[in-house]
């Protein structure tokens, strides 16, 4: 690997994607390309010549499909497979091939794929033309920024190689192409015969243009590009080996730093100019996209991990709020409100969806209302962040414009996605800061200001134990306000039903409802099922320390259902009501809840007066 990587400063590196089925002839395709360009083992090739003997569809000739098919078995054991990358290289270059599968329920393999490939072999098997796969591989590509695609028509063996049928395909192509972003060419091929993949063939005596290996060898590398764009310096780590020695260190994400260059660091906007650039061996006086260095600067500013050194001429905009493509990658959906992570380069930060604007269909381009993007769906959201951070539009550098969304408990990449453009509210709306704030609206009433939410199913007794608490704070001269599921639901809440993105959506409004009641002064009682740990998490760091106490209102399923207060658990059972929590829709326990209260033990008057010194102990009462 060294070896290889310290090969690409003298050749340049391609990374190219194959987008293509086992079906369209990629296997042997690539298979022979790996093969005519020397790429193979010895003892690989000693079992594929065994292989074709014994299982090959080619008579004496090397079945290179039988190549490629090591991985599909893989795939078949349930093996996963992110993406396979390839390594191999010629006098000219070195190439880095991502082979996925092409596949709809491999939609987020292709995007890792292509999302750092230089170009695109997208494979059209000539005895079919362009099908909807086609498009969809298509459109992938194109969106995630990469630039040059090749039309590779494989199998033109079984079309007896014919120029009508390749003109016919290369007139579908170029409708398929336009509007994608990206320029193409069409290539007609046979892996089986070896025509036009290193070496021309002349039974296509027709065709003038380029070969695989001549098109790959030739066509323009991203990473040189990148070299023209202004300069980006994400920052990975701060290198502090002692108190003489500060450097950023970090991969050039775009443009060329020479020593002496005026930088300016963004977010933050402090400048300085670049003093040393400092790599494991030695000190540079250039350094380029695609280098990993370390930075120093003259003056002792303030830069941190996530931060992104920047041309001062040109930096980075700064935003918060954002139009967005996403592809979803995880088995639970991507729900609007939910808060995720997301890192954008180095830096990693809070995010909502607020609100998923629309599903893109691959195939057809059209635009799908959707309120969640499933598995391998892509879809064009507004998001939020939880802070201000430096970025490009993705199509100006993907390095700084694009992302990966992770799940905050699991830690899970589970989407990626590219920055369109920073929202224009982010910069209009601004926090106005008030002079009577929450302590002193709280300290008028002589109280602290508290939020008490009681989680637990339909039926444990939540609304009952509010109702108690509240009457007794009440007599005790609190000011309190009782924000209850079912009556929010018939305001505020009245467009909200019971799937798991409407849930979130109930919760986060009414967190956002309880955060604005507890500025005001109150002693705020919640009492909705809240099912999730994820929102009741998201409620609780909207609070300081001791402001929230989440109350796990515990009642095993068959005492509630044996309650059935409102008869909705018949309904469930029966059918007649949908997603009904603990029945068909999951109720997530709290795991740790300031207070539990058992309700087969303990009655309601009991459980609001074990509230009442809970709330006398931690002195939100006095
Ligand atoms: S939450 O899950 O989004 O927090 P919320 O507390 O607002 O639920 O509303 C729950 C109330 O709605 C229940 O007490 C019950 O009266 C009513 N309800 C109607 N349909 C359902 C359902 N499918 N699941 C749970 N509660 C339901």
């Amino acid at each position: 690997m060294d070896a290889f990587l310290e090969q690409r400063e003298q050749r340049g590196l391609l990374r190219f994607i194959t987008c293509g089925s086992v079906d369209d002839g990629k296997s042997t395709l690539i298979g022979r390309l790996l093969y005519e360009c020397g790429a193979l083992y010895d003892d690989q090739l000693d079992a594929l010549e065994a292989d074709s003997k014994r299982h090959g569809t080619q008579g004496d000739e090397l079945d290179f499909a039988l190549l490629m098919d090591g991985l599909s078995a893989e795939r078949e054991q349930g093996i996963t497979i992110d993406v396979a990358y390839r390594f191999f290289s010629t006098d000219r270059r070195s190439f880095i091939v991502a082979d996925t599968p092409g596949h709809e329920q491999y939609t987020r393999n292709m995007v890792t794929g292509a999302s750092t490939a230089d170009c695109a072999l997208i494979l059209i098997d000539a005895t079919k033309g362009v099908v909807t796969q086609t498009r969809r591989h298509a459109f992938i590509v194109g969106a995630l920024g990469v630039r040059h695609v090749a039309a590779v028509i494989t199998k033109m063996d079984l079309v007896d190689g014919t120029e009508e049928a390749f003109r016919r395909i290369e007139a579908d192509v170029r409708e398929v192409a336009a509007g994608g972003g990206f320029d193409h060419v069409c290539i007609p091929v046979s892996g089986l015969r070896g025509d036009n993949v290193t070496q021309r063939s002349e039974r296509l005596p027709w065709y003038d243009g380029p070969t695989i290996l001549s098109y790959l060898e030739s066509v323009e590398i991203d990473e040189e590009r990148m070299q023209a764009k202004p300069f980006r310096l994400p920052v990975q780590w701060v290198n502090r080996p002692d108190a003489a020695f500060r450097g950023f260190s970090g991969m050039i994400a775009g443009g060329v730093v020479r020593p002496g260059d005026p930088v300016r660091i963004a977010p933050t906007g402090r400048t300085s100019t670049v003093e040393r650039i400092v790599t494991y061996d030695r000190d540079l006086d250039v350094a380029v996209a695609g280098q990993a260095v370390t930075l120093t600067l003259a003056d002792e500013i303030d830069v941190s991990r996530g931060d992104v050194i920047a041309g001062s001429d040109s930096p980075p905009e700064v935003a918060d709020q954002f139009e967005a493509t996403i592809v979803w990658m995880a088995d639970d959906p991507m729900l609007r409100g939910r808060g995720y992570l997301i890192r954008v380069g180095t830096r990693t930060v809070g995010m909502t969806i607020a609100p998923l604007k629309y599903k893109v269909n691959p195939e057809t381009l059209e635009h799908v209302a959707a309120t969640r993007l499933e598995l391998n769906e892509i879809g064009v959201c507004a998001i939020e962040l939880s802070e201000r951070i430096a970025f490009d539009p993705y199509v100006e550098n993907r390095d700084t414009g694009g992302f990966v969304v992770i799940d905050r408990i699991t830690r899970q990449t589970v989407g990626a996605g590219l920055l369109r453009f920073a929202l224009r509210r982010s910069h209009n709306v601004h926090w106005q800061s008030l002079d009577v704030d929450r302590t002193a609206r709280a300290s008028i009433k002589g109280q602290r200001p508290c939020v008490v939410w009681l989680t637990g199913l339909s039926g444990a007794g939540k609304s009952t134990i509010a109702n108690l608490l509240e009457r007794a704070l009440h007599a005790r001269g609190s000011h309190t306000y009782v924000l209850d599921g079912d009556n929010v639901r018939h305001g505020l809440n009245k467009d909200l039903g019971f799937t798991d993105a409407d849930r979130v959506e109930n919760i986060r409004r009414v967190a956002e409802v309880a955060k604005l009641m507890s500025d005001a002064g109150l002693i705020v009682i919640v009492a909705f099922i809240s099912p999730f740990a994820q929102e009741r998490r998201m409620a609780r760091s909207l609070f300081g320390e001791g402001a929230f106490v989440e109350v796990f209102v515990d009642a095993p399923l068959e005492l509630a259902e044996e309650r059935d207060p409102k008869g909705l658990y018949r309904k469930a059972r029966s059918g007649e009501l949908a997603n009904f929590t603990g029945i068909d829709s999951p109720y997530e326990r709290p795991e740790a809840a300031e207070v539990t209260i058992d309700t087969a033990t303990l009655s309601a008057e009991e459980a609001a007066d074990l509230l009442v010194s809970f709330l006398a102990r931690s002195e939100v009462i006095s």
